[in-house]
């Protein structure tokens, strides 16, 4: 972990994978504040409100944290401008291959820059850019997801990469043996979003806590795409009537894809912006039947609600043990 701490600049190198609607100002300081590294989500929001959340994170801790921002979100330049304004040190670039300009925009600024890799071959094409780190997400995760396992992305991409560039390994991550593994196998540290959204700090709704700690691993499921000609990137939630919802909207933006009123990107914009509307219904209002209930196959583990601090002293002394009992 030793390399994943120093990158981070904090005790233990587990970040608090970006959330949207959930890992805002409390739940990243929390992280933070307990010796993890929290990230806030800055979804869909305006360089306005990422503004504000970064102000109000700073109010609440001194540690370091990081800004996760969504590559295809239009005002994504005005948005890294508020990071740099900000003085922010680590900026994770999510939802596809990071543009040219935005790797530069970053760098040239002086913060450290994260990226997924959801294949080898994409994994050694960033290692050719400025990205500084690089986090595998298997297909375990809750949220939006790529279509091959953790373990499987971990096998294929650490023995080539880990020596050259830091990875951290995210999707499924539920005890701290699971991180003692990955380490072993060369990740230099780990991301976990599930886990940490039944926290104290975490301010889910009561409702949307409650399925976490109902739910178990199988009833994380995957969204279907209804219609070949308009690709949707999958997402894992927990199974309820929003299914229909979903359904319904991909027909919708087909119809307007046919009759030519829009094109791919932004018959693409409009899904993202369906989840993100969906996402605040269950996390904000509660409305865990029409809203998405996002959860990765973690959500088993998720047994109670419980302060940050607790979450990762439990996955620290679970990861210690079992390394210890190696020898
Ligand atoms: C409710 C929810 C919302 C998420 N939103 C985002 C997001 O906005 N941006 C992002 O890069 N990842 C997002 N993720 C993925 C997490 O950052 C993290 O990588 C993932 O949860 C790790 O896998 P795990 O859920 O198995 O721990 C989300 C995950 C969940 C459960």
């Amino acid at each position: 972990m030793q390399r994943g701490i120093e990158f981070l600049g904090c005790d233990y190198a587990i970040m608090g994978g970006a959330m949207s609607w959930v890992s805002e100002r409390n739940l990243v300081s929390a992280i933070s504040n307990a010796g993890g590294f929290g990230v806030i989500a800055c979804g869909a929001m305006t360089p306005d409100l990422l503004d504000t959340e970064i102000a109000e994170t700073k109010k609440r801790t001194s540690r370091p944290f990081g800004v996760n921002l969504i590559t295809m979100h239009p005002q994504l330049s005005e948005l890294i401008d508020t990071c740099v304004k900000h003085d922010v040190g680590h900026i994770v670039l999510a939802g596809g291959l990071p543009p040219g300009w935005a790797i530069d925009k970053i760098k040239e600024s002086g913060a450290k820059l994260m990226a997924f890799a959801p294949a080898l071959a994409l994994a050694k094409k960033l290692m050719r850019s400025k990205v500084d780190v690089l986090v595998i997400e298997g297909m375990e995760a809750g949220g939006h997801i790529g279509p091959v396992s953790t373990s499987v992305l971990a096998q294929e991409i650490l023995p080539h990469v880990a020596s050259d560039m830091p990875v951290f390994i995210a999707g499924g991550i539920g005890r701290g043996e699971a991180i003692a593994a990955y380490l072993e196998m060369g990740a230099v540290g780990v991301q976990l979003g599930t886990r940490f959204v039944c926290a104290e700090e975490s301010i889910a709704h009561a409702n949307f806590k409650k399925a976490f700690i109902r739910a178990s691993a199988r009833d994380a499921v995957l969204s279907i795409q209804i219609d070949p000609r308009l690709p949707v990137i999958p997402v894992r939630a927990l199974k309820n009537a929003e299914v229909e919802r979903f359904a319904a909207k991909q027909r919708e933006v087909a119809d307007l894809l046919d009759k030519g009123s829009i094109e791919m990107a932004e018959a693409q914009l409009q899904i993202e912006h369906y989840w993100a509307g969906a996402l605040r219904r269950a996390v904000i209002d509660g409305d865990i039947e029409s809203g998405s209930v996002m959860a990765g196959q973690s959500v088993g583990m998720v047994k109670k609600e419980e302060p940050v601090a607790d979450i990762i002293a439990e996955l620290v002394d679970e990861a210690a043990a079992a390394l210890e009992s190696r020898g």
